[in-house]
């Protein structure tokens, strides 16, 4: 994220209600759509930015990155957005930034190895390391400054969000939504380091890399991928997700604007 001034911003959110509310900070909206979804571009917190639905799944967040890239030609993709949680370690409303990304349904064995993409010699994908350390800082800034007054208490409470964590590793994608022990028991003997578990970044991951586009992937936890994850997955996206978003960028979007000057 060096100096110019041709970076344009890719912001690309699954659901609606990871991100209510955003838009009103979009200065000089303009809206096109394009493969049936509405991109909308302008300058959020002085970011030069196209903010769109991608919709839930690899395929529809492929499709969506691609046409960001093409179309619109953004030079950097931030997605944010929930996740369920797949390490012990992690609890409701934490924040997990990926390092590293995974399709925990890409399965062409016996031809190659289990994950890996084909025509990538690939299982894991690299996020941008510097996008992703200002997500953490922003998302530090957040958790410092503004989550208390932004979050209600009620919502503190009944989340049981007292203390908040932030952790960087390895984010899996899957065209599932997972609401089953066994299920996750199943992808942590295969993958011990994952984290947390959603349904777009590692499709985000591949067309980034086919077109070598720098991303970040950031997600908070939504529930625990266990049977009271449906439940807890709306509750959380109804209540909280969007201000978690709207907050963090916020925030990113000022670091951006600062370094870029
Ligand atoms: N996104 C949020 N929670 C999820 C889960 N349990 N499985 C897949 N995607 C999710």
């Amino acid at each position: 994220m060096s100096n110019s001034i041709q970076h344009r911003l890719g912001l690309v959110f699954a659901m609606v209600e990871e991100q209510q509310g955003l838009t009103q900070y979009l200065q000089d909206a303009h809206t096109q759509t394009v493969g049936n979804r509405e991109y909308i571009t302008g300058t959020l917190w002085g970011v030069p930015c196209v903010c769109v639905l991608s919709g839930i799944g690899k395929v529809a967040a492929s499709s969506t990155v691609t046409s960001l890239i093409q179309q619109f030609g953004v030079s950097h993709i931030v997605l944010s957005g929930v996740a369920g949680a797949a390490d012990h370690g992690l609890s409701v409303g934490d924040i997990v930034i990926a390092d590293q990304l995974i399709q925990h349904d890409m399965n062409v064995s016996p031809m190659l190895p289990k994950f890996e993409i084909p025509r990538t010699g690939k299982s894991r994908f690299d996020s941008c390391s510097d996008l992703s350390t200002q997500l953490r800082s922003a998302a530090e800034h957040f958790l410092a400054n503004e989550f208390a007054e932004k979050i209600s208490s009620e919502s503190q409470q009944q989340f049981a969000l007292n203390r908040v964590n932030i952790v960087n590793g390895l984010i899996g994608s899957g065209d599932q939504f997972i609401n089953d022990m066994k299920v996750l028991a199943g992808l942590k003997l295969e993958l011990p380091d994952l984290l947390a578990v959603e349904m777009e970044g590692a499709a985000i991951a591949q067309v980034c890399d086919d077109y070598q586009i720098p991303f970040a992937i950031m997600r908070t936890i939504s529930d625990e991928a266990n049977d009271s994850a449906p439940l807890d997955f709306k509750l959380f996206i109804d209540e909280v997700a969007a201000q978690y978003s709207i907050g963090i960028l916020r925030q990113f979007c000022a670091q951006w604007t600062h370094s870029n000057r």
